[in-house]
């Protein structure tokens, strides 16, 4: 099927979607591997699946393969260098500090921990999508690291949390009468 657009504007339309940054990691023989990700996305709550989805070319999704698991640690704003560090851009004397939990390596200071088990993989174009089981997970008060149109950001006010009411409430509705909904 032939396509009206080019990668550019394909990047440029998909860019304004605003996302987290996470660093997905692996451990091999004591050495930690590592890219940064922001196609992470919760998949399912029972059984609790994640997934990422890799670029066919990155070092990572063999490595990963190979130890059968990932985790992600989720941003925070203060991380750039870290986000740059494992997107192929070394940053010299950074220091890059890992919590383990159950030998999984998690970056500290971060503001989520996902550990995870590799369910299934899929191949989907030139990426491969990595569906994790998650077995740890921990959340931290800090303020995430945010991307958009290909630049980092950060919140400039702590949001509300409408979206999860108005969800949970649109969940809810389909059970409870209307004068049981509480906003
Ligand atoms: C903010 C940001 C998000 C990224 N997200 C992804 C992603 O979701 N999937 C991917 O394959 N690469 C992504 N990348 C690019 C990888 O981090 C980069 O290609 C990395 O060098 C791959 O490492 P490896 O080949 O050593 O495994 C992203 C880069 C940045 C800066």
């Amino acid at each position: 099927m032939s396509t009206k657009f080019d990668a550019r504007s394909y990047r440029s339309v998909m860019g304004r979607f605003a996302t987290g940054v996470c660093i997905a990691t692996t451990e091999i023989d004591g050495q930690v591997h590592g890219a940064t990700v922001n196609s992470f996305t919760s998949v399912s709550l029972d059984p609790p699946l994640v997934l990422i989805s890799l670029d066919n070319q990155t070092r990572l999704l063999e490595q990963i393969r190979q130890t059968g698991r990932y985790s992600l640690s989720i941003l925070t704003k203060d991380q750039v260098q870290l986000s740059n560090h494992f997107a192929g851009r070394p940053q010299e004397g950074l220091d890059v500090a890992f919590d383990w939990v159950d030998g999984h390596p998690l970056l500290s200071s971060a503001v989520g921990h996902i550990a995870t088990e590799l369910e299934t993989e899929h191949l989907a174009g030139d990426h491969t999508l990595l569906i994790g089981r998650v077995t740890h997970l921990e959340a931290f008060d800090e303020e995430p690291l945010l991307f958009f149109s290909g630049r980092y950001a950060t919140m400039a006010e702590q949001s509300q949390p409408a979206p999860i009411g108005v969800y949970s409430v649109i969940a809810m509705s389909q059970f409870l009468a209307d004068d049981e909904v509480i906003l």
